[in-house]
């Protein structure tokens, strides 16, 4: 299974496996990301600004994000596996917004 590097904008890079849920990556590494649907595409708190190419999006990502307005300004990290090297900025950090990451995410 390859490998790819994951940047964490303040944080550092990090090895994931291919198709590791990016929310759950970053959370492994050490980094709390917010997560507080648990991985579910409704809570928008796992979100990322790439600061690489993006990914492609899925369907349930884009459902989410143009319900909610926000299409086009930051990305799902519970909805993104992978899939190449990365380099992103986390944009709710669960200690900065003084909460707990959330539901646990699965992997
Ligand atoms: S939308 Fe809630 S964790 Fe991603």
């Amino acid at each position: 299974m390859s490998q790819y590097k994951v940047t964490i904008q303040d944080f550092g890079t990090v090895e994931m496996a291919e198709g590791t849920k990016l929310a759950y990556g970053i959370e492994q590494a050490g980094f709390d990301i917010s997560h507080r649907c648990g991985g579910n595409a409704r809570c928008t708190t796992c979100r990322v600004a790439f600061n690489s190419p993006e990914p492609p999006m899925g369907q349930v990502e884009h459902d989410c994000l143009e319900e909610d307005g926000v299409l086009g300004q930051f990305r799902l990290s519970c909805q993104i596996r992978v899939d190449q090297d990365m380099d992103v900025k986390v944009l709710m950090r669960a200690s900065d917004q003084g909460w707990d990451p959330g539901v646990d995410l699965e992997p």
